[in-house]
């Protein structure tokens, strides 16, 4: 979507340049003209200064005649030096080491005042380092073409470029180096510019900019995008800039209603960028007086609501319009009675990202241009209209997330030149066949997944009349046979068949085609068949819960996700570990959980330096951890639960500093919890120890873990005292979100693992996924720990699961445990406590789980609703304990009727507070990354690059996460 947009943007640039094109009588490499010995001389003064690492002013030197100097242009009668493109030729997308090598730099040598003809210097595309602007340059009067775009210039731009009374164009955009103006006063006297571009300069000090501008009646085109302003004066007395054709304040912080004086703008403007401020309200009707407009960005301007206004659909020569992530609710709206030019021109409509409802309009179908239909992450419902079949000249159609249902229509099926047809995550439904895709040629990306069509072709052996490079066929029910035809398709880069009901075993062709599809998933699903002697090449591949059996494949070096959880394979881990150790492997995520694999970790990891997150619990291994795993620097998740595993752990394992989750429960660990997990491992958020043989005590260093969530050392031989210290676990202090300690980032580009740890809260083990990070538990139990529960634990006021049970644990439950705020669980049974509960335990209203039973506790049981909630069998098992809900009353006591015992039904109510803490931190991480990209030049870059390549999973990915949770949080607000 990105990329469409800056063509279109490209397009109507040059369309505009095209008209305004330049006569200076430039002519290159004429022989008959020749330069003046002044000017020969002043250039190569100038070629002096600078730096150009690939030799491309080579033709500047020695005896030669000036004008035919490469880049040079001189008077086609004087001979005068009148031109200068000095510009990097080299294509800057992507920034190739050819284009960054080609860059010039040095300094700007004075001499370039002796060329006083001079009226054009293109120095953009170069690196000059951060210097500043030359404030000399302002003394080339006759210039009338000046860019400096991402030349490398920094600090303050000077204010003699106000001496430049010819300047026609001035483009300073795109600066990477910090550039900035803090009086735009000089602009005024620029009276003949038509071009003015300086995106990307820090103008926040200037507060007068539009005043400034507003002097410059001559201009054509403004571009202030990204320029950190902030004020947009709602009105402006005169408006003088009535020949503006294109004006770009995108990336600001505006955050105003949309000024009015936009709208007097009437006869000139063609196109309006105001996406990504701030602005506020509704759209005002007199839009429509901007009858030349032919485009309108106003997206990611959130809040900019209520409903579109139909009005627009009257600007007759609008070509694009983009009102993505604003704020707009109620139906898309009717075409009403307009002056019937509606569809003429438009191309695009992009209103995706709000929250309108009602149906996908029928009169769409009148848009007899339209090429780009985004309407995704809305709440339309019913069905696709027909009538978008007939608009021949469609190429995307992106409805993803929404609430459409019924059929497909036959006539989607004729759009020829159609090349994305994205209707995910809906409630569509129905039968499709071959006749839906009859003439769709050029599709290349379909993604139908999370809804519930069937595939039924009516021939076995079709063949289908495009080449998709993306089907996303997840939750569609494709099966039960391996979908044959897919066979046919050659450029696939991304394909998900997951949770399709195949049961089949893989056909030996697909995996020759798979080595060249770069993400595969086809999780859940019958998918049978030994994968023994594969080679799998995918940069991503899910085939986790399906029924394949053998050893493991072998994996190619680039294979960066691999899951194969919740299978049938056998045999050792060595042909993926210990295979080619001299190539460097990718691989991030290995996740090889719930199979049969057998026999030891072997000493191969050395060379495995990505592996983020690993997973091999639930399988047959055994032996010790090798050390080799010492050197998985990068190891983020090590969860090797309920295998054999023996031994202690390796001193070695201390350098994988970068640990957040360990889980190394089930097993037959033995020996000390190392000092070292604490006093190295600082990172870790989760430890689970669980059933093992450890032993030894707890050494105190464990509580140096301040970001521990999760610490389960439950079912080990543990003995000694609680160290008093665990109040330092700051997490379980406050409930604050640690979202960024997920590195988002990572989960993203890496199509993303989900970590999930085994709990044991309420006496019920469950697994915690997405809301791990909201969990914050302690489990201690089924050990010999001795002496007093610290009265320090009673700080760790988020803490919502604890469980000291089974332990020789003495003294009194401490006085201040009421403080313990977040507390759901509470399980202090089967130890020595004795003295009273104290009353501030009546203050623990999440408290839905309490054991206190076997130990001396006495005294009465304190009332309130909450503790007398809870059964009798909470209280059990201490002998001097009386009042209700126990049936013996306390001396002195009347007869008290016990309350009933209330089903614990707080489940529900638990889910809905996590994933409504989960909503805000996850668009804080979301936008964490976004900002940074956004700021970030190079890494813009390396992300578009990325996104390029794969197109826009990512942001799909996100978006649906995103959705999904909406989703759930509706449902949970409806049903709790
Ligand atoms: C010089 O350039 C002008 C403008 O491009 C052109 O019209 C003219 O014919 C040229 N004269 C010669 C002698 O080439
Ligand atoms: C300035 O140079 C850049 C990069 O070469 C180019 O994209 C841009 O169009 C130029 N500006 C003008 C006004 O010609
Ligand atoms: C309009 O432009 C003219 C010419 O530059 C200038 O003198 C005048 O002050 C401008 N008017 C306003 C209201 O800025």
């Amino acid at each position: 979507m990105i990329m469409d947009k800056s063509v279109e943007v490209v397009v109507l640039l040059l369309s505009f340049l095209s008209i305004a094109a330049f006569n200076f009588g430039f002519h290159s490499g004429d022989p008959k003209v020749v330069c003046t010995e002044r000017e020969r001389q002043a250039l190569l003064s100038f070629k002096k200064g600078l730096t150009d690492p690939s030799d491309r002013l080579s033709s500047w030197a020695g005896d030669e005649e000036c004008c035919t100097w490469k880049g040079v242009g001189c008077n086609n009668i004087t001979g005068n030096v009148v031109e200068l493109h000095l510009g990097n030729p080299i294509s800057y997308i992507g920034e190739s080491e050819a284009y960054v090598r080609s860059k010039l730099g040095g300094d700007i040598n004075p001499a370039l005042l002796e060329l006083k003809h001079l009226n054009y210097l293109d120095l953009s595309l170069n690196d000059f380092g951060g210097i500043a602007i030359p404030s000399f340059l302002g003394l080339l009067r006759d210039l009338s073409y000046l860019n400096l775009t991402e030349a490398g210039f920094g600090g303050r731009i000077p204010h003699q470029l106000g001496n430049l009374s010819s300047l026609r164009y001035l483009d300073l955009g795109m600066g990477y180096n910090y550039i900035y103006a803090d009086d735009l006063g000089w602009l005024s006297h620029l009276k003949s510019l038509e071009y003015l571009d300086m995106s990307y300069v820090d103008l926040h000090r200037a507060v007068d900019w539009l005043q400034v501008v507003n002097k410059i009646p001559s201009l054509l085109e403004l571009r202030l995008f990204y320029c950190q302003l902030d004020n947009i004066p709602p009105s402006l007395g005169y408006v003088n800039l009535t020949s503006l054709v294109v004006l770009d304040l995108s990336y600001n912080s505006f955050n105003y209603t949309i000024p009015s004086w936009l709208f007097n703008l009437s006869n000139s403007l063609i196109h309006l960028d105001l996406r990504a401020n701030s602005l506020q309200g509704q759209i005002p009707n007199a839009i429509g007086n901007l009858k030349s407009l032919q485009f309108l960005d106003l997206s990611s301007n959130v809040n900019i609501e209520g409903r579109i206004p139909s009005i627009l659909w009257n600007l007759c020569n609008m070509r694009v319009l983009y009102m993505s992530s604003n704020n707009f609710k109620g139906e898309i709206g009717s075409v009403g009675n307009v002056s019937g030019c509606i569809g003429k021109n438009l191309e695009l409509l992009d209103l995706s990202l709000n929250q309108l409802t009602g149906h996908v309009p029928n009169w769409l179908g009148q848009l007899r241009s339209l090429k780009h239909l985004h309407l995704h992450v809305n709440s339309l419902y019913g069905p696709i209209p027909s009538s978008l079949g007939s608009i021949l000249s469609l190429r995307q159609i992106l409805l993803f997330n929404n609430e459409l249902n019924g059929t497909l229509s036959k006539n989607l099926g004729q759009l020829s030149n159609l090349e994305v047809l994205d209707i995910g995550s809906n409630s569509l439904g129905g039968i499709v066949t071959e006749t839906h895709f009859s003439k769709l040629s050029k599709l290349k990306r379909l993604d139908m997944s999370s809804n519930s069509f069937v595939f039924k072709l009516v021939n076995s052996s079709w063949i289908p009349p495009f080449q998709l490079e993306y089907i996303g066929m997840g939750s569609c029910i494709m099966g039960p046979r391996f979908p044959p035809w897919i066979r046919t398709q050659k450029s696939l880069y991304f394909l998900d068949f997951s949770k399709a009901r195949i049961s089949d075993t893989v056909p030996i062709w697909f995996w020759n085609l798979a080595s060249r599809i770069s993400y595969i998933y086809l999780s859940d699903n019958q998918i049978g068949g030994e994968i023994s002697n594969i080679m799998l090449k995918s940069e991503s591949i899910d085939l986790s819960s399906n029924c394949l059996k053998g050893q493991l494949p072998r994996l190619s070096s680039n294979v960066a996700v691999l899951r194969l959880s919740k299978n049938s394979i056998s045999g050792p881990l060595s042909p993926i570990l210990c295979e080619k150790m001299d190539e460097e492997k990718n691989l991030t995520i290995l996740d090889l959980s719930e199979n049969l694999l057998s026999g030891e970790l072997s000493q191969c990891w050395m060379n495995w330096k990505f592996l983020t997150y690993i997973n091999l619990g639930s399988n047959n291994l055994s032996g010790k951890i090798p050390s080799s795993m010492g050197s998985l620097f990068s190891l983020r998740s090590l969860h090797l639960r309920n295998n054999n595993f023996f031994g202690g752990l390796p001193p070695s394992l201390q350098n994988c500093t970068n640990l957040e989750f360990i889980d190394l429960g089930e097993n037959k660990f033995s020996g000390n919890i190392p000092n070292w997990m604490g006093e190295r491992i600082t990172d870790l958020l989760a430890l689970r120890l669980q059933s093992n043989e450890f032993s030894g005590h707890i050494p105190p260093q464990i509580c140096h873990l301040t970001s521990l969530l999760i610490l389960d050392l439950a079912h080990n031989s543990l003995s000694g005292v609680i160290p008093r210290c665990l109040h330092n676990f700051s997490l379980m202090d406050t409930a604050q979100d640690i979202n960024g300690r997920f590195h988002l980032v990572e989960q993203i580009i890496f199509s993303s693992y989900e970590e999930s740890i085994l709990v044991v809260s309420k006496g019920i083990e469950s697994e915690y996924k997405s809301i791990l990070r909201f969990v914050r538990s302690i489990d201690l139990s089924s050990n010999n720990l001795y002496g007093i529960i610290p009265t320090e634990i009673s700080d760790l006021s988020a803490l919502n699961f604890l469980n000291l049970s089974r332990n020789q644990l003495e003294g009194k439950i401490p006085e201040k445990i009421g403080g313990m705020a977040a507390l759901e669980s509470l399980d202090l049974s089967r130890n020595d406590l004795f003295g009273e509960i104290p009353q501030s335990m009546s203050n623990l209203t999440f408290l839905s789980h309490l054991d206190l039973s076997h130990n001396n506790l006495s005294g009465t049981i304190p009332l309130s609703t909450q503790l007398q909630s809870f059964g009798a069998f909470s209280y059990i098992g201490n002998a001097k304990l009386c009042g209700a809900p126990l049936n013996n009353n306390c001396p002195g006591d009347e007869e008290f009727e016990g309350l009933d015992n209330v089903v614990n039904n707080e489940e529900e109510s638990e889910m809905t507070w996590f994933y409504i803490s989960m909503g805000p931190g996850f668009v804080v991480g979301f936008w964490g990354i976004f900002g940074v990209l956004l700021f970030k030049k190079t890494w813009r870059y390396a992300y578009f690059r990325f996104l390029e390549n794969k197109i826009d999973q990512l942001y799909v990915t996100v978006v649906l996460k995103l959705y999904c949770l909406k989703r759930k949080l509706k449902k949970n607000q409806v049903g709790g």
